[in-house]
């Protein structure tokens, strides 16, 4: 995405890589990923380590890249939003910039609340998701976050994570940038990336993914209640919750596909008005895609 940026004439870019002061592992062992969803639903910010840059700088606009982690922003992002350093941000055009297996919905909503509060400028999101259909992915993710096994595999399961081309192919982002800075000072409030295929919001996620928030956030309040991340009973009653989430998604989500073909025809509006908003301000259509590939 920043490729093209780099060598553009008057440009300087900073990078601050995000770190917590304890670094998560990868792989990730199965019960200390399901360990820290609480923390991420909650979004109760990690110590993180001091940033390299001065917080009191004045920058022109800020690419905030993360991960989804459960629903909710990751939490070195969370870390960093909470911290007193995210005052950089203050009054500053913001572009986020999500990587994830595809669900990035409410995270966005809660990120969109944090730069709120900072007083920050969301101009522009744009979202790469992993490659293969939703049921694949649903897949070949944990697997990847589990193992570190990426490989596609029986011909069926296409390669973990976000496609070599998609990774490519985000470098018209920045090269949009890069023409239309100039901008960041007549349009405050305009966004760069319009017309570029950003985002795109699939609707057959919008009301799981608020099911699912909604489940991780009540037994999320539980497990708070227990104790921190790694606590011992803590850990046993997430071996419960594990077998209880797979049995909801193995029969709610196919009862939710036959509900939402019955109810299709009467929702159909709402629902388009919904992927209207959360692809805010981007937008997925790709009208200067041409230009910029
Ligand atoms: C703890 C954890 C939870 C995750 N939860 C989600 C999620 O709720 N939705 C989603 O789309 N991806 C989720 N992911 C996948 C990540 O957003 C991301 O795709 C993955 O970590 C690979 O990132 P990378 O392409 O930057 O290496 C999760 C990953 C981790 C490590």
């Amino acid at each position: 995405m920043i490729s093209p940026l780099e060598n553009a004439k008057d440009v300087e870019i900073v990078w601050q890589n995000l770190e917590p002061k304890k670094p998560y592992p990868f792989p990730w062992p199965i019960l200390g990923f399901f360990d820290i969803f609480p923390e991420c639903v909650y979004m109760d910010p990690p110590e993180m380590q001091a940033v390299q840059f001065d917080a009191d700088s004045q920058f022109d606009l800020v690419i905030l890249a993360y991960q989804v982690w459960f629903l909710s922003p990751s939490l070195p992002i969370t870390g960093f939003l909470k911290s007193a350093e995210a005052r950089v941000l203050k009054d500053k055009p913001v572009i986020t910039f999500i990587a994830c297996r595809g669900m990035w919905l409410s995270a966005q909503e809660k990120i969109k609340g944090m730069l709120n509060s900072i007083g920050a400028r969301l101009i522009d999101n744009a979202v790469l998701v992993d490659q293969g259909p939703p049921w694949a992915t649903f897949v070949t993710t944990p697997r990847w976050l589990l193992t570190g096994n990426k490989k596609g595999f029986w011909g069926i399961f296409p390669p973990a994570g976000v496609a070599a081309d998609d990774i490519r192919g985000a470098s018209r982002f920045g090269r949009a940038i890069a023409d239309s800075l100039i901008k960041l000072e007549t349009e405050k409030d305009s966004s760069l990336l319009k017309g570029l295929g950003a985002v795109k919001v699939n609707p057959r996620y919008i009301a799981g993914e608020k099911i699912a928030h909604r489940s991780f956030f009540i037994w999320g309040k539980l497990f708070r209640a227990i104790g921190r991340t790694g606590h011992p009973l803590r850990r046993f009653l997430l071996i419960v919750y594990i077998v209880f989430l797979i049995t909801m998604i193995l029969t709610v989500m196919p009862l939710g596909v036959i509900l939402r073909a019955i109810l299709k025809p009467f929702i159909k509006e709402k629902l388009e008005n919904q992927v209207k908003e959360f692809e805010k301000p981007s937008g997925s259509s790709t009208e200067r895609m041409a230009q910029y590939i």
